[in-house]
């Protein structure tokens, strides 16, 4: 390691980066690159160990083990932590449902069910390093389940409520879940949606599962329940002994299972690490948001998704904060029930997503207008670009002006923030960039070659260091883990690069620095769709439509949407003896919200009889991104495959009269 850190700290920043980075940061920036062993312990004393780690990295590209050799429990670090310092009778979560009802429970309440049910969890047979599979709405329950697993040392794979039955069995199988806890049934706009049938249609399609536990959100009288494998919760709450130690984990036992959609059709199941992960959640929420004791969290995304992992459940009650958790849509019954949860609670951090912010513009500053939001000090955003007009609303309606907006770039793959805005040390903001990165984490921004492009030049956003929060690799696909992440860019003696990486991660992004060094998202570089912030990608949505008895070919690309920031536009081949018509367009419209979630439902479908491919087969998608568009179709003579050019002009030119007839 130390080899390695003389080389980077040998390196001058360029002037811009020094006058722009904050002093502090800076300082933090340079210990992490200089001394890493001496600052991730530092940033790791924050945490309780049952034993100290006896290395901090060993690194073995692209394999990383943090902290190798600490033993910790998350649950303890979460929990039985603020206890001890004093925070027993702290308001953990304060929960409204959409329906109007609301639950308090305070540090004290919360160690106890997550007590008892990590108890729950032994008694169905659960063990360290099982996984348990988790389809909650937005309820107490899920981060309680979370951290019962993670109190025993098994694995939670939490697969958001939104999905459907075929997603969730996906997930299931490839994760072997042992149990599965879900709900009777969720609200979503007054509706009652039956979760457990969903389950139940998924179990039907898995083997893994031995037991069911089922939370009574709604009181449904008829929810199927099977003698033997389903059990209600509270029944089993109500047996369960009070109490249950904590299982000592090594730091390099993974915690989670999360899914995330990529380029096949395949999920992949990111798998991160206990000690490295916490670390890197408990860092990157301490300097990106600053929080101080009194403040009232609100992290508006779904448990479901990482932003819910690393900001709802472990970053804030590492932190011993205060926060809200809402299970509801945001407009329901009234465009202002969000801001009417601001004004009651005094929300002072709140953190959301680009298009929800849109969304509400869209109503119209009048909803904000309503309240009192005069509480809020911090305002965060995640998920997908921010457009600098909804970033102005955001700051002047919601934020008053006085707000800094921490705009954090970073996946699921990346535990928590990277480039980010810094509350303990801001930085001059610009609407759309999320400034730079944080300490210990170095990212670039590269042409095809890996080479650094010039300041306002489009390249692809990569990472050249480990970094604690980092996936560990994909569940049981240690292959395809290297494959999709540290294979595009081969460290090269002759790149350009500041330091000289044995790895290079690729996010998937494009990005761009500007001419003080500030980072610009540009969305994905991939064949992956950011529709509302939600990561669904091409091949997953092709092969579900094809997976249609009337499809033979698909095409699925991403349009830019004002609200959502893509939308899911098909283009599909029909099988002979299928004929286009409206009906079928709603059947297969249905057909995808069943296979995929309702996230996945599309804006979209042309039925085509050709689609424009090069030789190999390839479909040429952003030949069919720049016909939905309505732009140029971009240089097709450079093409590398010249005989399908014509062919390609043929199949857009008859998309665009396909278009013209039909939306
Ligand atoms: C992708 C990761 C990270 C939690 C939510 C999404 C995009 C994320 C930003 C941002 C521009 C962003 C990227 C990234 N993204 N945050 N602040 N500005 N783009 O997690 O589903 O793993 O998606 O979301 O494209 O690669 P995810």
């Amino acid at each position: 390691m130390s080899e390695k850190s003389s080389d980077r700290s040998s390196v001058a920043e360029t002037e811009a980066e020094i006058r722009y980075y904050g002093q502090k940061l800076n300082e933090l920036r340079s210990r992490a690159l200089e001394d890493p062993e001496g600052f991730w312990a530092e940033v790791a004393e924050n945490l309780t160990w049952f034993k100290r780690w006896d290395k901090i990295l060993e690194w073995n590209p692209p394999f990383a083990r943090w902290f190798v050799g600490g033993v910790l429990n998350a649950s303890y670090n979460a929990l039985d932590v603020n206890l001890k310092r004093g925070l027993k009778n702290k308001v953990a979560i304060f929960w409204e449902g959409e329906e109007g009802i609301t639950r308090t429970i305070t540090y004290y309440q919360l160690w106890r069910e997550v007590n008892k049910f990590a108890n729950v969890l032994k008694k169905l047979g659960v063990k360290k390093g099982d996984r348990v599979s988790i389809y909650l709405p937005m309820i107490p329950e899920l981060p309680i389940a979370m951290l019962a697993c993670a109190r025993i040392g098994a694995l939670h794979s939490v697969v958001f409520s939104g999905f459907s039955a075929s997603a969730l069995a996906d997930r299931i199988n490839d994760a072997e879940a042992k149990v599965l806890i879900t709900a009777d049934g969720l609200y979503r706009r007054g509706k009652v949606i039956p979760l457990k049938k969903s389950a139940d249609e998924a179990l039907g399609m898995s083997k893994s599962v031995e037991k069911v536990v089922v939370v009574k959100r709604i009181g449904l009288e008829d929810t199927p329940m099977k003698e033997g494998r389903d059990y209600w919760w509270d029944d089993l709450m109500k047996e369960a002994e009070p109490y249950c130690p904590p299982e000592p984990v090594e730091a390099t036992d993974p915690l989670f299972i999360l899914y995330t959609s990529g380029t096949t059709g395949k999920p992949k199941g990111v798998v991160h690490s206990t000690g490295g992960y916490l670390v890197w959640v408990w860092a990157t929420l301490k300097w990106a948001f600053n929080p101080t004791p009194d403040d009232i969290w609100w992290c508006t995304a779904d448990i479901g998704w990482i932003t819910g992992h690393s900001y709802i459940v472990y970053g804030p009650l590492l932190h011993g904060l205060t926060q809200i958790m809402y299970d509801g849509a945001p407009d329901y019954p009234a465009p202002d029930r969000w801001w009417e949860l601001v004004e009651k609670y005094g929300v002072t951090i709140f953190y959301t997503a680009p298009t929800a912010i849109r969304m509400h513009m869209k109503f119209g500053e009048k909803w904000a207008k309503k309240h009192d939001l005069s509480s809020l000090r911090i305002l965060g955003t995640v998920g997908e670009p921010i457009n600098p007009e909804a970033w102005r609303w955001y700051h002047e309606v919601i934020g008053g002006g006085r707000c800094p907006i921490i705009d954090t770039w970073w996946q699921t793959e990346t535990g928590g923030f990277m480039i980010s805005p810094a509350a303990i040390d801001l930085v001059p903001l610009k609407a759309g960039s999320a400034t730079f990165p944080l300490p210990g984490v170095h990212a670039e921004v590269v042409d095809e070659d890996g080479n650094p492009v010039k300041p306002f030049e489009r390249g692809y956003l990569v990472l050249l260091a480990p970094w604690p929060g980092m996936l560990m690799t994909l569940w049981r696909d240690p292959e395809r883990y290297r494959d999709v992440y540290w294979s595009k860019f081969q460290p090269n003696e002759s790149l350009e690069f500041k330091i000289k990486p044995p790895a290079i991660y690729y996010t998937g992004d494009y990005a761009m620095k500007d001419e003080e060094g500030y980072f610009w998202l540009m969305g994905r570089a991939d064949d992956v769709i950011k529709v509302a912030g939600h990561r669904i990608g091409t091949a997953e949505l092709e092969s579900a439509f094809v997976s249609h008895p009337a499809v033979a070919e698909a095409a699925v690309i991403g349009k830019p949407d004002p609200i959502k920031g893509e939308s899911i536009v098909a283009f599909l081949i029909l099988k002979s003896g299928y004929e286009p018509s409206d009906e079928l367009r709603d059947e297969l419209r249905m057909h995808i919200r069943k296979t995929i979630g309702p996230v996945a439902t599309p804006e979209a479908i042309f039925f085509v009889s050709s689609l424009p491919k090069t030789r190999s087969g390839k479909i040429m998608r952003r030949l069919l991104k720049a016909v939905v568009s309505g732009s140029k179709l971009g240089d097709v003579t450079t093409l590398e495959d010249a005989s399908s050019i014509e062919e390609a002009k043929r199949a857009v030119e008859m998309l665009r009269k396909a278009m013209g007839e039909k939306s």
